[in-house]
């Protein structure tokens, strides 16, 4: 029997890559240079499989021009860098990385909460600039977090898990809108009120983003949702770059029309808009609210896991399609 021979896109963890080693022929990139699509196309045309992250794009375009792909698995729990109809129509299968990362990034999300709505980076800034000179009764004055309203948009693991962290650790009163709403115990659980979205953003002293991206969530937040949040708000995007207008979201800062801003994605990221980066009142970092070491390895070895229930037809930990497989060739 021919061992499947796979891609890995990225650098990953040395363990994972022998676990991987042990059972495919591996072609690896631990130099970790981001491929271009023609790139990776060519790297996959001979390929059964391949380990991704968010960054590579599995489309139609790519998927014709690697006619032996079985299976790709993300080492993401996002997965809007497949083209699912694409993938399912090629018989290829996708898998994703659920369940591993949930409590790590409701930790992250509320962490930029918090240095949101307290200025944090801004005052380490003026701080390290040494322009600290002496106590003032409003020195980086922010807004209060225990007690106030946290509006979640995408009511998933995460935000589920940013819920309970609100409402059990800081008091909080819990605001929520979802596709659906959550079966009454679990609301129970997360101590969370379903509302419909204007209400959401009428009545939330700090808004987080925890929806998966999609055409039907571009631009979910826009210049008419942002002229509804309170002028006081915060706004927190952990989600996906392309959720909010990067633009529009620039301008109502600039114009105090929130009171600021705490994001980890980007539109086009890793490029920020520069309107943004002028902007004091935004506290940003590089898309790394599943970054502990221990987590990025549980999410690399259920990616590997994926693959490898996959080549031994084993059932899948996370697949998120059902495609009619292809014969290994
Ligand atoms: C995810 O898991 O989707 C994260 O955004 C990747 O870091």
């Amino acid at each position: 029997m021919q061992r499947p021979s796979i891609l890995v896109a990225r650098a990953v963890f040395p363990e994972v890559l022998e676990r991987l080693r042990a059972a495919f022929d591996v072609e690896a990139n631990q130099e970790d240079q981001v491929l271009a699509p023609a790139e990776l196309a060519r790297r996959l045309a001979d390929k059964h499989g391949v380990l991704t992250t968010g960054a590579e794009r599995i489309d139609a375009a790519l998927l014709a021009a690697c006619p032996r792909l079985r299976v790709v698995a993300n080492m993401a729990v996002g997965f809007n860098n497949f083209d699912v109809d694409a993938m399912t129509a090629a018989g290829v299968q996708g898998t994703n990385t659920p369940d591993v990362l949930t409590e790590t990034t409701a930790d992250f999300g509320f962490a930029l909460l918090m240095a949101t709505a307290r200025r944090m980076t801004e005052a380490e800034h003026f701080l390290r600039a040494g322009r600290w000179t002496q106590w003032r009764y409003d020195l980086f004055a922010g807004a209060e977090v225990h007690g106030s309203t946290l509006g979640i948009l995408g009511m998933g693991r995460i935000g589920q898990g940013i819920a309970r962290r609100g409402a059990h650790g800081f008091g909080m009163r819990v605001v929520y809108h979802n596709r659906s709403r959550l079966a009454p115990a679990l609301e129970a659980q997360c101590a969370a009120q379903y509302v419909s979205k204007d209400e959401l953003l009428a009545q939330s002293d700090h808004l987080v983003l925890v929806l998966p991206y999609s055409a039907e969530s571009h631009h979910a937040i826009g210049p008419a949702e942002l002229a509804r949040m309170k002028p006081t708000a915060t706004l927190v995007n952990i989600a996906r770059g392309g959720i909010v207008d990067d633009a529009a979201l620039a301008a109502a800062l600039r114009a105090r029309r929130i009171a600021a801003a705490g994001l980890d994605v980007f539109e086009g990221e890793p490029r920020v808009h520069p309107d943004l980066l002028a902007q004091p009142n935004v506290v940003l970092t590089p898309h790394i609210a599943s970054a502990t070491l221990a987590t990025r390895r549980a999410m690399a070895n259920k990616a590997a896991d994926n693959l490898l229930a996959f080549f031994s037809g084993q059932p899948l930990p996370s697949p998120v399609n059902a495609p009619v497989h292809k014969k290994i060739r």
